[in-house]
């Protein structure tokens, strides 16, 4: 078995993107899942006050715990103990723990295709084997019970996301609890990365932790809190296993920065701030799926949440990388390839985040339109 891994291409378009930038070209930032608006301006002087006053040794913050099982109660209506709360940095630390900690090498994870593109890459990293379930517009591109139901041999684990990277579908309410019946009988371990909760356009979403108590749930400050480059999150794991996670967190990661979890506690209490994050979001995507068929992207995965939309454009290469290369050279707005995420389909997709202010969208819309108009096929 090989732990070879690919690449994040859209680092490697944000690089250029910068490089563009710092040669005095306008660049827009459409290439990561990454809020624009920083951290809530509270949060930021609850930083600059505790610098002075804290040591910032390791720490796991109490309180944050505690307004964490509120977050469970107030958004979800769940009561959750803090004990089965682990902080870590953010959702991807949570992802390594809870893969490691719960399976073995040679085990086999499903995951949706298209999915995040560090499910597959850290599955592999771990040694053990991804099995990518096609998910297209059929599946309202998410993993279905039906398609967990007939994978023969049962996988050990599955990852599911909704909303999701790169599509943003959501998966209904029914299809939820269907999923967690064939996992329960066929004995497959569910991680729910929660990470894109608070933002969507349907209405708010269940936390698997409802339908399957022995779930583990991934969630993290980086995209509703607007927090991202804080790096801070958390892993909910079922009772137990606390302590067999403990042992892994205390060996690979040891406490987030103290500074985040002052900050974080701060920024769960600030909803006005965030929820006019999401009238933003919302207005950029209502101006995306206006504008988006008129440059010739028709087949687009509908964006019931997060902040991403995945456009078909077969009709315009095969290519995605270097599509998107081309686009941002031409236009200076940076997309990523599709690649990324669907390492089968994907160079006939590309992703537009659509986390940046309204102006910067009706600008990158305004660049995009004459150049995919040039790009049409003869
Ligand atoms: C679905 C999904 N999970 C996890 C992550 C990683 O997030 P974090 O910044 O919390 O490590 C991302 C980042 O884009 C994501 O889209």
């Amino acid at each position: 078995m090989t732990n070879e891994i690919e690449p994040f291409r859209a680092i490697a378009i944000s690089r250029l993107a910068h490089a563009l930038k710092a040669e005095g070209r306008s660049v827009i930032h459409m290439e990561f899942g990454q809020p624009s608006t920083g951290a809530p301006p509270a949060a930021i002087e609850q930083a600059h006050r505790v610098l002075d006053a804290d040591s910032m040794g390791y720490w796991e913050s109490a309180p944050l715990k505690d307004r964490i099982v509120r977050l469970y109660q107030d958004r979800y209506s769940v009561a959750i103990s803090p004990d089965r709360l682990l902080l870590t940095c953010g959702a991807s630390p949570a992802l390594v723990l809870a893969l490691s900690s719960r399976f073995s090498p040679g085990d086999r994870i499903a995951m949706a295709r298209p999915g995040y593109v560090a499910y597959r890459n850290t599955v592999k990293a771990l040694r053990m084997i991804p099995v990518e379930i096609a998910c297209g517009p059929e599946e309202h591109y998410q993993l279905t019970a039906r398609a967990l139901a007939v994978l023969d041999p049962a996988p050990a684990g599955v990852i599911i996301a909704s909303p999701a990277n790169p599509t943003g579908s959501v998966i209904a309410l029914d299809e939820i609890s269907a999923i967690v019946e064939v996992c329960r009988t066929r004995n497959i371990a569910i991680i729910s990365d929660e990470i894109y909760h608070g933002l969507s356009y349907v209405g708010p979403q269940p936390t698997m932790l409802s339908c399957e108590p022995d779930v583990m749930v991934i969630n993290s400050f980086s995209k509703y809190w607007s927090m991202a480059g804080w790096r801070l999150g958390w892993l909910l794991v079922p009772p137990d296993h606390v302590e067999r996670a403990r042992a892994y967190i205390g060996n690979l990661f040891l406490t987030p920065p103290s500074l985040s979890q002052h900050a974080g506690l701060v920024a769960m209490d600030q909803h006005d701030v965030l929820e006019s994050h999401i009238e933003v979001y919302r207005t950029n995507r209502a101006l995306m799926l206006e504008a988006l068929p008129g440059l010739g992207l028709k087949s687009i995965a509908p964006p019931d949440g997060a902040f991403y939309i995945w456009a078909d454009i077969g009709h315009l290469t095969d290519d995605s990388v270097g599509f998107c290369e081309a686009l941002l050279r031409d236009t200076g707005v940076a997309t990523a390839p599709g690649v990324d995420f669907d390492p089968v389909d994907g160079a006939r997709f590309m992703r537009f985040s659509f986390a940046v202010s309204t102006p910067e969208i009706e600008e990158a819309l305004r660049r995009m339109g004459p150049w995919f108009a040039s790009r049409v096929r003869g």
